[in-house]
């Protein structure tokens, strides 16, 4: 990361957020985290190039610069009840299906943190809390591929498109964010105001795999196979587990391939 670059900024009218774009960093979430302490709330931090982009799991989160959106927004969690930080993720992932329903698309919600159009991954979620000088925030980080070539999609190790694959033409990155940015916060405040249950009969209509025979794998790497039956209303799934019967899962991801091999099957 190079910390003398000026970032573009960004500020639209009447508008709670601010973006600072730079040329490249080496994670938006690493850089707003390190710099939050210095930002007001609703910071965005948008990279045209992100050279150690961070998924879950430790995971390395592949882009093209210029092409896709990788971006970081702060939010403040003072107002937000401590056990509603946990559906960040997942009001985040319905802000960007209702974002890409704009573009006429049908996306689903892959619980937690991943957004599908017809199965393919489309964006991905990496929501992390930080607590500087007793301000406690949220650092939320999206992917999305936008403009991305299907040969670079076809270099990942997960079915993966993009909006250019989807909508064959190419999309303006600044009014993609914009709208979803708006989207965000304004989810993020009936959050905060309202708790869970709005969003998540939101989240329910897109939720992907309902009643499907899938793998689920815990943050243990625990594997369980069965079906998801619903969303409880703290955010939690409900899924009926071959081997264990109905039970909720608060964490972990469903496996992309039904061929998945099942490291331990309980
Ligand atoms: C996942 O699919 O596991 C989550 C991927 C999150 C990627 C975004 S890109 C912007 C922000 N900066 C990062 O390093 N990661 C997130």
């Amino acid at each position: 990361m190079n910390i003398e670059q000026k970032p573009e900024i960004i500020k639209p009218n009447r508008s709670v957020y601010t973006i600072y774009k730079y040329a490249n960093l080496n994670s938006t979430n690493a850089f707003l985290k390190q710099h939050c302490a210095s930002l007001p709330d609703y910071s965005v931090i948008w990279a045209d190039e992100q050279t150690e982009g961070r998924g879950r799991f430790a995971r390395i989160w592949d882009s093209q610069p210029g092409l896709d959106l990788t971006f970081s927004i702060l939010l403040p969690l003072t107002s937000l009840e401590q056990q509603r930080r946990q559906n960040i993720t997942q009001i985040a992932a319905l802000s960007i299906a209702q974002a890409l329903e704009g573009y006429g698309l049908k996306p689903s919600v892959k619980w937690p943190n991943d957004v599908l159009i017809q199965g393919k991954k489309i964006s991905g979620i990496l929501c992390e809390i930080t607590e500087i000088d007793e301000r406690v925030c949220g650092v939320l980080g999206i992917g999305i591929n936008v403009n991305n070539t299907e040969k670079f999609l076809a270099s990942l190790d997960i079915p993966a498109t993009s909006l250019r694959c989807e909508l064959r033409h190419k999309v303006v990155r600044k009014d993609l964010l914009k709208k979803l940015l708006e989207i965000i916060i304004n989810c993020f405040n009936v959050l905060c105001q309202s708790g869970f249950t709005l969003n998540r009969q939101e989240i329910k209509k897109r939720l992907a795999f309902i009643n499907e025979q899938i793998v689920f794998t815990d943050v243990k790497q625990d594997s369980y196979s069965g079906k998801i039956i619903d969303l409880n209303d703290d955010g939690t799934l409900l899924f009926e587990c071959e081997k264990r019967g109905i039970i909720s899962l608060n964490s972990g991801e469903i496996a992309f391939h039904n061929s998945y091999t099942m490291r331990k099957s309980l």
